[in-house]
């Protein structure tokens, strides 16, 4: 029997491209330049499976081509609000994930970002690297105790809950959680966090606000002009999650009128491009979607696809199936 065409979007690491290329007749994207939306379509249309990464924009239009060959979109990721989900069901598509996997990563660099906003740890490496440091003094560069604090939570998932008990356990910080949908209270049991009823209740009471929650239309600018007021003037906002969770027009603006104190990001709502005023200003962390960026979870997740696709061409359920 001839082996299932799977075409790859972006390069992947090396040995989970070998693997790909020993089950599958696999087609790699070695420029590893982004594919146009033509390309997209043409790969769906000459391949069993299309295996797109969460910067692949999987359109309605995209998705809309016909006649569709693929039967699967087996994503490299976890979020899949970069998929059509209902275009993708009416072409007939499967469609899976790489949930799990990445949690913790991305728990530890949401704390990264917390700890290098709260302790100006990006300002201080600029002020060493630049040669402008003159020697320790008692008022050089005074920052913003984690300790003890209390962060806010908006969203409760997988993600959400590892950040919690590092919180937590690590630091002893007071953490608080909005999700109009929370997990089951087994789930919630061994949580160090206390659930709030509404999402302002979290931001009013929190020094550092962590973003969790999916993206896509329903958690569109969430986060907007009217949420940010709800935060105090010396507290921090920080997002691992998606970049359109919040209203960056609105965050820039909060930031130069000092309602808050700062922002801690890894991902964009324009992304990959980054707004200006943003990289301009000191008060701000910015880092290039790096959540799942280890060795070990990006080689993880690849394995997920590859148990994923194995399990679709075999004619079994695929775990992470999401349509
Ligand atoms: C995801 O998987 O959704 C992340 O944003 C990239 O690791």
């Amino acid at each position: 029997m001839s082996k299932p065409k799977v075409i790859v979007t972006r390069r992947w690491p090396s040995k989970i491209e070998e693997k790909l290329s020993d089950i599958f007749d696999t087609t790699l994207n070695l420029q590893d330049e982004p594919m146009s939306e033509h390309e997209l379509q043409n790969a769906l249309q000459t391949a069993d499976a299309l295996l797109p990464t969460v910067s692949d924009k999987i359109t309605e239009e995209v998705l809309n081509v016909r006649p569709i060959k693929a039967k699967i979109l087996a994503s490299y990721g976890v979020g899949f609000n970069h998929i059509d989900l209902n275009a993708a069901e009416n072409a007939g598509l499967t469609v899976t994930n790489t949930p799990e996997v990445l949690t913790d990563c991305t728990a530890d660099l949401a704390m990264a970002l917390l700890l290098t906003m709260a302790r100006k740890i990006g300002e201080g490496e600029r002020h060493l690297r630049n040669g402008d440091w003159s020697g320790w003094r008692p008022t050089h560069m005074m920052a913003t105790r984690v300790s003890g604090k209390t962060l806010g939570l908006i969203g409760m998932g997988r993600i959400a809950r590892a950040v919690a008990k590092r919180a937590a356990l690590g630091f002893d910080m007071n953490v608080l959680f909005y999700d109009p949908t929370p997990p089951e209270s087994n789930v919630l049991a061994d949580i160090p966090a206390f659930p709030c009823s509404t999402m302002r209740e979290v931001l009013s009471k929190a020094d550092f606000v962590s973003i969790h929650c999916p993206g896509g239309k329903a958690t569109h600018h969430l986060i907007d002009q009217e949420a940010i007021s709800m935060m105090q003037p010396h507290a921090f906002l920080v997002n691992t999650a998606r970049g359109d969770v919040i209203d960056e027009t609105a965050l820039v603006t909060a930031l130069i009128n000092q309602e808050i104190a700062g922002a801690a990001l890894d991902v964009y709502e324009y992304e990959p491009k980054v707004s200006n005023a943003l990289v301009s200003m000191e008060n701000v962390v910015l880092l290039p979607h790096l959540g799942s960026a280890t060795t070990e979870t990006r080689e993880a997740m690849g394995m997920r696809v590859l148990d994923n696709l194995s399990n679709f061409f075999s004619g079994k359920e695929p775990i992470d199936k999401i349509i």
